[in-house]
Protein backbone atom coordinates (compact mmCIF):
# COMPACT_ATOMS: atom_id res chain seq x y z
CA UNK A 1 0.00 0.00 0.00
CA UNK A 2 1.17 3.55 -0.55
CA UNK A 3 -0.55 5.48 2.24
CA UNK A 4 -0.61 9.51 2.28
CA UNK A 5 -0.89 11.18 5.93
CA UNK A 6 -2.01 14.66 5.66
CA UNK A 7 -3.81 17.42 7.87
CA UNK A 8 -3.73 20.59 9.80
CA UNK A 9 -0.39 21.46 11.10
CA UNK A 10 -0.08 19.97 14.68
CA UNK A 11 -2.79 17.33 14.25
CA UNK A 12 -0.40 14.33 14.49
CA UNK A 13 0.46 13.50 10.97
CA UNK A 14 4.11 13.06 11.84
CA UNK A 15 3.47 10.85 15.29
CA UNK A 16 0.69 8.38 12.98
CA UNK A 17 3.11 8.02 10.48
CA UNK A 18 6.19 7.25 12.71
CA UNK A 19 3.99 4.74 14.40
CA UNK A 20 2.54 3.14 11.51
CA UNK A 21 5.93 2.51 10.16
CA UNK A 22 7.10 0.95 12.79
CA UNK A 23 3.97 -0.99 13.10
CA UNK A 24 4.58 -1.99 9.65
CA UNK A 25 7.77 -3.06 10.13
CA UNK A 26 7.29 -5.06 12.91
CA UNK A 27 4.71 -7.35 10.80
CA UNK A 28 7.53 -7.71 8.97
CA UNK A 29 6.57 -5.61 5.46
CA UNK A 30 9.55 -3.47 3.64
CA UNK A 31 8.33 -0.22 4.50
CA UNK A 32 9.88 2.87 2.79
CA UNK A 33 8.77 5.91 5.21
CA UNK A 34 9.22 9.49 3.42
CA UNK A 35 9.17 12.69 5.10
CA UNK A 36 7.49 15.43 3.17
CA UNK A 37 7.52 18.03 5.41
CA UNK A 38 10.05 20.76 4.90
CA UNK A 39 9.88 21.27 8.33
CA UNK A 40 10.91 17.40 8.95
CA UNK A 41 10.57 15.36 12.45
CA UNK A 42 9.35 12.22 10.91
CA UNK A 43 12.68 10.83 11.57
CA UNK A 44 12.37 11.25 15.42
CA UNK A 45 8.68 9.90 15.39
CA UNK A 46 10.48 6.33 13.94
CA UNK A 47 12.83 6.72 16.85
CA UNK A 48 15.99 7.28 15.27
CA UNK A 49 18.24 8.86 17.91
CA UNK A 50 18.98 12.15 18.24
CA UNK A 51 23.14 11.50 17.52
CA UNK A 52 22.05 9.91 14.26
CA UNK A 53 20.05 12.70 12.64
CA UNK A 54 22.99 14.45 11.29
CA UNK A 55 22.86 11.53 8.49
CA UNK A 56 19.14 12.45 7.65
CA UNK A 57 20.06 14.29 4.33
CA UNK A 58 17.13 16.08 2.83
CA UNK A 59 17.30 15.30 -1.01
CA UNK A 60 16.78 18.48 -2.29
CA UNK A 61 19.86 20.42 -0.36
CA UNK A 62 22.03 17.75 -1.64
CA UNK A 63 23.35 19.99 -4.36
CA UNK A 64 25.27 17.64 -6.21
CA UNK A 65 22.20 15.20 -6.70
CA UNK A 66 19.58 17.86 -7.74
CA UNK A 67 23.16 18.99 -10.35
CA UNK A 68 23.86 15.53 -11.67
CA UNK A 69 20.37 14.04 -12.18
CA UNK A 70 18.92 17.21 -14.14
CA UNK A 71 22.30 18.76 -15.12
CA UNK A 72 20.70 21.88 -13.32
CA UNK A 73 22.07 23.55 -10.46
CA UNK A 74 19.28 23.53 -7.59
CA UNK A 75 17.33 27.00 -6.75
CA UNK A 76 18.11 27.76 -11.05
CA UNK A 77 14.77 29.06 -12.80
CA UNK A 78 13.59 29.02 -16.36
CA UNK A 79 17.10 26.94 -17.80
CA UNK A 80 17.37 23.84 -19.75
CA UNK A 81 17.31 20.75 -17.40
CA UNK A 82 16.17 17.10 -17.44
CA UNK A 83 12.57 16.48 -17.05
CA UNK A 84 13.30 12.55 -16.55
CA UNK A 85 16.42 12.40 -14.27
CA UNK A 86 17.48 8.98 -12.80
CA UNK A 87 16.08 8.26 -9.54
CA UNK A 88 15.50 4.18 -9.42
CA UNK A 89 19.16 4.23 -6.89
CA UNK A 90 17.88 7.22 -4.95
CA UNK A 91 16.10 5.29 -1.99
CA UNK A 92 18.71 3.04 -1.60
CA UNK A 93 21.36 5.67 -1.70
CA UNK A 94 19.90 8.58 0.50
CA UNK A 95 17.77 6.48 3.10
CA UNK A 96 19.02 5.63 6.31
CA UNK A 97 17.69 2.66 7.77
CA UNK A 98 16.20 1.94 11.50
CA UNK A 99 14.43 -0.94 13.34
CA UNK A 100 13.76 -2.10 9.16
CA UNK A 101 12.28 1.00 7.96
CA UNK A 102 13.78 2.86 5.28
CA UNK A 103 13.36 6.16 5.62
CA UNK A 104 13.98 9.32 2.91
CA UNK A 105 13.68 13.46 3.47
CA UNK A 106 12.62 15.36 1.03
CA UNK A 107 13.80 19.01 1.84
CA UNK A 108 12.28 22.15 0.76
CA UNK A 109 11.83 23.00 -2.88
CA UNK A 110 11.86 26.77 -3.40
CA UNK A 111 8.26 27.89 -3.98
CA UNK A 112 9.42 30.83 -6.67
CA UNK A 113 8.31 29.69 -10.44
CA UNK A 114 5.14 27.56 -9.02
CA UNK A 115 7.24 25.16 -6.62
CA UNK A 116 7.43 22.72 -8.95
CA UNK A 117 9.69 23.91 -12.45
CA UNK A 118 13.02 24.31 -11.09
CA UNK A 119 15.31 21.06 -10.91
CA UNK A 120 14.96 19.53 -7.59
CA UNK A 121 11.21 20.17 -7.58
CA UNK A 122 11.32 18.06 -10.48
CA UNK A 123 13.70 15.37 -9.18
CA UNK A 124 11.32 15.30 -6.18
CA UNK A 125 8.30 14.47 -8.25
CA UNK A 126 9.94 11.81 -10.69
CA UNK A 127 11.41 10.56 -7.55
CA UNK A 128 7.73 10.25 -5.91
CA UNK A 129 6.06 8.73 -9.13
CA UNK A 130 8.83 6.01 -9.45
CA UNK A 131 8.15 5.00 -5.58
CA UNK A 132 4.45 4.79 -6.02
CA UNK A 133 4.97 2.05 -8.35
CA UNK A 134 7.56 -0.15 -7.16
CA UNK A 135 6.38 -3.59 -6.18
CA UNK A 136 6.42 -4.68 -2.65
CA UNK A 137 6.93 -2.08 -0.92
CA UNK A 138 5.01 0.02 1.49
CA UNK A 139 5.11 3.62 1.26
CA UNK A 140 4.49 5.84 3.89
CA UNK A 141 4.94 9.41 3.15
CA UNK A 142 4.30 12.22 5.67
CA UNK A 143 2.76 15.26 4.04
CA UNK A 144 3.17 18.99 5.00
CA UNK A 145 0.58 20.78 6.61
CA UNK A 146 -1.68 22.79 4.13
CA UNK A 147 -2.59 21.45 0.43
CA UNK A 148 -0.24 22.79 -1.85
CA UNK A 149 1.60 19.23 -1.91
CA UNK A 150 -2.09 17.84 -3.54
CA UNK A 151 -1.87 20.40 -6.03
CA UNK A 152 1.74 19.29 -7.21
CA UNK A 153 0.63 16.16 -7.62
CA UNK A 154 2.84 14.48 -5.57
CA UNK A 155 0.25 12.21 -4.66
CA UNK A 156 -0.76 10.67 -7.62
CA UNK A 157 -0.87 6.71 -7.29
CA UNK A 158 -1.41 7.04 -3.58
CA UNK A 159 -3.75 4.57 -3.21
CA UNK A 160 -4.61 5.32 0.67
CA UNK A 161 -4.86 8.81 1.63
CA UNK A 162 -5.40 9.23 5.46
CA UNK A 163 -6.09 12.72 6.75
CA UNK A 164 -5.52 12.54 10.70
CA UNK A 165 -8.11 15.16 12.51
CA UNK A 166 -8.22 16.61 16.16
CA UNK A 167 -11.49 17.01 18.18
CA UNK A 168 -11.93 21.02 17.21
CA UNK A 169 -13.56 22.51 13.46
CA UNK A 170 -10.11 23.35 12.62
CA UNK A 171 -8.69 20.41 11.78
CA UNK A 172 -12.07 19.12 10.73
CA UNK A 173 -12.07 21.92 7.94
CA UNK A 174 -8.90 21.13 6.77
CA UNK A 175 -10.08 17.34 6.49
CA UNK A 176 -13.19 18.47 4.20
CA UNK A 177 -11.09 20.53 2.03
CA UNK A 178 -8.32 17.92 1.48
CA UNK A 179 -11.28 15.43 0.24
CA UNK A 180 -12.43 18.34 -1.99
CA UNK A 181 -9.18 18.53 -3.58
CA UNK A 182 -8.22 14.67 -3.14
CA UNK A 183 -11.66 13.94 -5.11
CA UNK A 184 -10.81 16.35 -8.00
CA UNK A 185 -7.27 15.28 -8.36
CA UNK A 186 -8.47 11.47 -8.87
CA UNK A 187 -8.35 10.13 -5.35
CA UNK A 188 -11.05 8.00 -4.12
CA UNK A 189 -10.77 7.05 -0.95
CA UNK A 190 -9.93 9.81 1.88
CA UNK A 191 -9.61 8.46 5.25
CA UNK A 192 -10.17 9.86 8.76
CA UNK A 193 -8.24 8.99 11.68
CA UNK A 194 -8.89 11.20 14.95
CA UNK A 195 -6.47 11.97 17.15
CA UNK A 196 -5.45 13.36 20.74
CA UNK A 197 -9.49 11.98 21.72
CA UNK A 198 -10.21 12.20 25.10
CA UNK A 199 -12.98 11.01 25.61
CA UNK A 200 -16.32 9.71 23.72
CA UNK A 201 -17.63 13.03 23.09
CA UNK A 202 -14.38 14.02 20.82
CA UNK A 203 -14.79 11.12 19.18
CA UNK A 204 -18.54 11.97 18.41
CA UNK A 205 -17.09 15.36 17.45
CA UNK A 206 -15.10 14.10 14.89
CA UNK A 207 -17.64 11.39 13.51
CA UNK A 208 -19.95 13.64 12.81
CA UNK A 209 -17.95 16.49 11.86
CA UNK A 210 -15.91 14.43 9.55
CA UNK A 211 -18.98 12.44 7.75
CA UNK A 212 -19.15 11.20 5.16
CA UNK A 213 -15.50 10.19 5.11
CA UNK A 214 -14.80 6.90 7.01
CA UNK A 215 -13.01 6.87 10.35
CA UNK A 216 -10.58 4.42 10.50
CA UNK A 217 -10.27 4.70 14.35
CA UNK A 218 -8.65 7.21 16.93
CA UNK A 219 -5.58 7.49 18.90
CA UNK A 220 -6.21 9.11 22.56
CA UNK A 221 -4.71 11.75 23.59
CA UNK A 222 -1.73 10.30 25.30
CA UNK A 223 1.07 11.71 27.83
CA UNK A 224 3.19 8.83 26.05
CA UNK A 225 3.72 11.06 22.98
CA UNK A 226 4.89 14.24 24.77
CA UNK A 227 6.97 12.34 27.07
CA UNK A 228 8.68 9.96 24.03
CA UNK A 229 9.11 13.85 22.37
CA UNK A 230 11.05 14.94 25.49
CA UNK A 231 13.23 11.59 25.48
CA UNK A 232 14.12 12.00 21.52
CA UNK A 233 12.48 8.31 21.21
CA UNK A 234 9.53 6.95 19.25
CA UNK A 235 6.29 6.96 21.05
CA UNK A 236 5.76 3.35 19.48
CA UNK A 237 8.66 2.41 21.91
CA UNK A 238 6.78 3.48 25.33
CA UNK A 239 3.05 2.96 25.25
CA UNK A 240 1.95 -0.47 24.46
CA UNK A 241 -2.06 1.32 24.33
CA UNK A 242 -0.83 3.07 21.62
CA UNK A 243 0.67 0.14 19.37
CA UNK A 244 -3.05 -1.59 20.13
CA UNK A 245 -4.70 1.45 18.76
CA UNK A 246 -2.35 2.05 15.49
CA UNK A 247 -2.88 -1.81 14.49
CA UNK A 248 -6.71 -1.71 15.15
CA UNK A 249 -6.01 1.87 12.62
CA UNK A 250 -4.45 -0.86 10.29
CA UNK A 251 -6.63 -3.48 10.18
CA UNK A 252 -9.67 -1.26 9.72
CA UNK A 253 -7.39 0.47 6.50
CA UNK A 254 -6.93 -3.27 5.33
CA UNK A 255 -10.84 -3.67 5.20
CA UNK A 256 -11.68 -0.54 3.51
CA UNK A 257 -8.71 -0.28 0.88
CA UNK A 258 -8.81 -3.90 -0.25
N1 LIG B 1 -2.07 11.34 20.62
C1 LIG B 1 -1.38 12.37 21.13
N2 LIG B 1 -1.40 12.64 22.45
C2 LIG B 1 -0.71 13.68 22.96
N3 LIG B 1 0.04 14.53 22.25
C3 LIG B 1 0.10 14.32 20.93
C4 LIG B 1 -0.58 13.24 20.29
N4 LIG B 1 -0.30 13.27 18.96
C5 LIG B 1 0.52 14.31 18.78
N5 LIG B 1 0.77 14.96 19.94
C6 LIG B 1 1.63 16.14 20.12
O1 LIG B 1 1.18 17.14 19.22
C7 LIG B 1 2.25 17.82 18.61
C8 LIG B 1 2.16 17.72 17.11
O2 LIG B 1 2.30 16.36 16.70
P1 LIG B 1 2.91 15.99 15.28
O3 LIG B 1 2.78 14.53 15.11
O4 LIG B 1 4.26 16.59 15.14
O5 LIG B 1 1.88 16.76 14.33
P2 LIG B 1 2.01 17.20 12.80
O6 LIG B 1 3.01 16.31 12.14
O7 LIG B 1 0.63 17.02 12.26
O8 LIG B 1 2.41 18.64 12.80
C9 LIG B 1 3.52 17.20 19.17
O9 LIG B 1 3.99 18.00 20.23
C10 LIG B 1 3.06 15.86 19.69
O10 LIG B 1 3.85 15.44 20.78
MG1 LIG C 1 4.73 16.83 11.11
Amino acid sequence: MKIAISGKGGVGKTTLAGCLARYLADQGQVVLAIDADPDSNLPSAIGVPPERLAEVQPLAQIKELVAERTGAQPGSFGGMFKLNPKVDDIPDTYSIMHKGIKLLTLGTVPLGGGGCLCPEGTLLRVLMKHLMVRPGETVIVDMEAGLEHLARGSTENMNAFVVVVEPGQRSIQTAHQVRRLATDLGVRQVYVVGNKVADPSDRELIEQGVSPMPVLGHIGLLPSVREADKQGVSPYDLDEGLRTQIAAIYQALLQVAA
